[in-house]
């Protein structure tokens, strides 16, 4: 965000601050403060104009400026109202070497999913990819996966979702019943995570995170459920807030992160049929390694009968 609007937010925040007070502590002409408050009533904040000065009312819109204000993690937003797909986005700006930026839209046309499949992504929803360059190796970089996921359930959570974690990086809600595979979830959000690097280092990684926020269920796959449809709408803006938030303690303490993903996963203990790009494994997940890969003993009669390892991907 220009540097002048969040110098004119801080400064609103804590009350109504004239005109004139406003162009003396920044420096600028009172014309350039009335234009850039315009600026800022464009791009969603509620700024009011009173006898005593402007106030800064809410802030109602979904939009770069918006989500960074306020944001306590050091990311910056690239909005769209509509785009592609945000992993695409976020990949052509980590080969031009940007870090910790975050590609948000309302709407992607061509939402993709793991393993080649599409997303649905209408307009509504929380389509986000963050760009990071963390100095892994490629080994921990399943890690960051995990991490989104526990982010992601952490602030479904806080908007009243009976969210949690099903392998590798589904974000469910338990659905009541149960089939031949165990437990019935919807899924509410998907991670896909995408990396370029070499054998021993990590030079950027895309971590896609599609959370079904605003929408509804009827415009979502069979299987999938809204948060619109959980608990009612959420704020978005606060919502990638929290996300982004959580993301960050996570990717800045990565000890921390399978302690966190084992408190959510509904997995554990559970059967499971994992797709890999090798085959499909079914089995019982008996626990998750520190480099946070799951390892999955496997049902007699498929793979033989040692614990196989599958990674989040
Ligand atoms: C899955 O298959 O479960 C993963 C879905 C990941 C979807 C998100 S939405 C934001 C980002 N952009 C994409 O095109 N995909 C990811």
């Amino acid at each position: 965000m220009n540097e002048t609007r969040r110098a004119i937010l801080e400064a609103l925040s804590d009350g109504p601050v004239s005109g004139p007070e406003l162009a003396d502590s920044l420096e600028v002409s009172r014309a350039a403060v009335w234009k850039h408050v315009e600026e800022l009533r464009k791009a969603g904040f509620d700024v009011e104009s009173e006898p005593t000065g402007y106030r800064l009312e809410e802030v109602s819109a979904y939009s770069g400026p918006a989500v960074e204000f306020g944001l306590e993690a050091p990311f910056e937003i690239e909005y769209h109202d509509a785009i592609g797909s945000t992993n695409d986005r976020a990949r052509e700006l980590a080969g031009e070497g940007v870090a910790d930026v975050v590609v948000l839209a309302d709407e992607q046309t061509g939402g993709r999913g793991r393993l080649d499949r599409e997303w649905a992504a209408p307009s509504g929803g929380v389509w986000a990819s963050v760009v990071t360059r963390p100095a892994v190796a490629p080994l921990r970089a399943p890690l960051f996966t995990l991490a989104a996921a526990v982010a992601t359930a952490r602030a479904a959570r806080e908007a009243g979702v009976d969210a949690g974690i099903k392998w590798p990086n589904d974000v469910v809600v338990p659905g009541g019943g149960e089939d031949s595979n165990g437990p019935e979830y919807h899924k509410l959000a998907g991670i896909l995570t995408e990396m370029e690097g070499e054998t021993d280092r990590v030079e950027w990684l895309v971590v896609g995170i599609g959370v079904n926020a605003n929408v509804d269920r009827g415009s979502l796959p069979d299987g999938a459920t809204s948060i619109r449809d959980e608990a009612g709408d959420v704020d978005r803006r606060r919502f990638v807030q929290r996300l982004l938030e959580e993301f960050e303690s996570l990717r800045t303490d990565l000890e921390s992160v399978v302690p966190a993903w084992s408190d959510l996963a509904l997995t554990l203990g559970q059967r499971v049929r994992v797709d890999r790009p090798s085959g499909e494994v079914v089995g019982e997940a008996v626990d998750v390694t520190d480099s946070g890969a799951l390892l999955v003993e496997p049902d007699e009669g498929s793979e033989g009968s040692d614990h196989v390892t599958v990674a989040a991907g």
